[in-house]
């Protein structure tokens, strides 16, 4: 039901856009995507290459930001520009980041800083990278480094954006590197990266005054066959891909996966928030059974997606369907931690930038309802501000509220800048 607007949120409410290092800053050569990017047979529509030059233009990033009428700012920190080689940190890289952050501090922006966001050094991934067994200590001492070099200047740090993304995307489906099919793998890895998001929040929160959570891609599942079989595949791929997080936050505790039932040390209700990160309903197809187990604790009660969501012809560039009432419903999934939400990324891949508009209008919709349910949501971070790599599909798909010449990389807001930046003056959606 429509609600009378304009729909205020919250005083305090966080208006933003996310991005990451790889996906903005260019030349990221010693990261293990840049050498995905580049080798023979690579799933990587075309390179990184300078991507939108961020590394040098993030100044006049954050002031395009700042100028529209938002208060914050989500970007990573790249792992390999700091620690290029094992216990070796560059001065150089901390010093540019102290800029960055500093940069986005003075305009106005809340800082939320990744630590790490899908790039790994290329001597971490040759060491096992995710799948071996002191990757969550190897982690921590970065994010111990970074404390001590970068506490002072820290808001908010988001440890690893994605988990399930990197578990399941790199070492099960191999699309992204390390390009791993195995089932068992992936598994190890969720629980090293939840290992490691602990073990980093700790070493953070010793040297900063900073706030620390996990961002979380969600999605309101679906079966695309309603039957049994088809049910189970859905409840298999949402426990794995969003429901063992979601607990694991929650209780400390790991559970269903292939891998012993575990208690992660330091993690169940100790982070101070959860991100969600949510763009579409994803319909579960009839081959993705898996290997379903007869019962999955921690898998919540089916809620059907309606079929015209799971049908719709309305595709963004990269195929995903638009389902702004599933935004709301992963609210509520998320909620079970107990713990705050920022929404850490929602967008649209479209040429089209009216109908971004309409897109992020109607998720926020779906957030203010939840806030009126008495949803403890505190920020809304848009995926993303420049047109910018993404990842696999390359510079085709455009997420971004301005665009960037390719060639001499000049920024060019869309009318969707000016839009957003008024409802976050507003702190209300007209
Ligand atoms: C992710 C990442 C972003 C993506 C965005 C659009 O969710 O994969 O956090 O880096 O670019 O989600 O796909």
């Amino acid at each position: 039901m429509a609600r009378e607007r304009p729909l205020r949120f919250p005083d305090g409410f966080l208006w933003g856009s996310a991005v990451s290092a790889h996906q903005t800053e260019g030349g990221n050569s010693n990261s293990d995507w840049w050498v995905h990017e580049q080798v023979e047979g690579t799933t990587a529509h075309e390179p990184s290459g300078i991507a939108c030059d961020s590394y040098n233009r993030y100044a006049e990033d954050w002031a395009l930001a700042a100028d529209s009428g938002q208060n914050a700012i989500r970007f990573s920190i790249e792992w390999a520009r700091i620690e290029p080689s094992p216990g070796e940190f560059s001065t150089e890289a901390i010093d540019h980041y102290r800029e960055v952050i500093g940069a986005a501090r003075d305009r106005g922006l809340t800082t939320f800083v990744t630590l790490h966001h899908f790039t790994n050094p290329i001597w971490f991934a040759l060491a096992g990278g995710w799948g071996s067994g002191d990757a969550p200590e190897i982690f921590a001492r970065y994010a111990a480094v970074v404390g001590d070099a970068l506490g002072d200047v820290l808001d908010v740090v988001n440890t690893i954006n994605e988990p399930s993304v990197v578990a399941i995307v790199g070492h099960l489906m191999g699309y992204h590197p390390p390009r791993e099919q195995d089932l068992v793998l992936s598994h190890v890895v969720s629980v090293n990266l939840l290992k490691a998001h602990a073990a980093a929040a700790v070493e953070i929160r010793a040297r900063s005054a900073a706030t620390v959570g996990l961002p979380l891609s969600v999605s309101d599942f679906a079966a695309a066959e309603e039957s049994p079989q088809g049910r189970r595949s859905r409840d298999y791929l949402q426990h794995w891909w969003m429901d063992v997080w979601i607990e694991a936050l929650r209780s400390g505790w790991v559970t269903g996966l292939e891998v012993p039932d575990q208690q992660i040390p330091g993690l169940g209700g100790t982070d101070d928030f959860v991100g969600i990160q949510y763009y579409s309903c994803f319909v579960v197809g009839k081959g993705a059974e898996g290997k379903a187990r007869a019962s999955l604790p921690g898998t919540g009660p089916s809620r059907e997606v309606p079929d015209w969501a799971k049908n719709s012809d309305r595709r963004t560039q990269v195929g995903w369907t638009w389902y702004p009432e599933g935004l709301g419903n992963v609210i509520e999934d998320v909620a079970q931690t107990g713990l705050p939400i920022y929404i850490t990324e929602n967008g649209i891949a479209t040429a089209d930038d009216a109908e971004r508009i309409t897109f992020v209008d109607l998720h926020l919709e779906q957030v203010h309802s939840a806030i009126s349910r008495g949803r403890d949501v505190r920020g809304y971070f848009h995926w993303t501000l420049l047109d910018n790599f993404e990842w696999n599909e390359g510079y085709r798909a455009t997420f971004g509220m301005v665009a960037i010449d390719r060639e001499t990389m000049q920024r060019t807001p869309k009318p969707s800048l000016a839009w957003y930046g008024d409802v976050a003056r507003a702190n209300a959606l007209g």
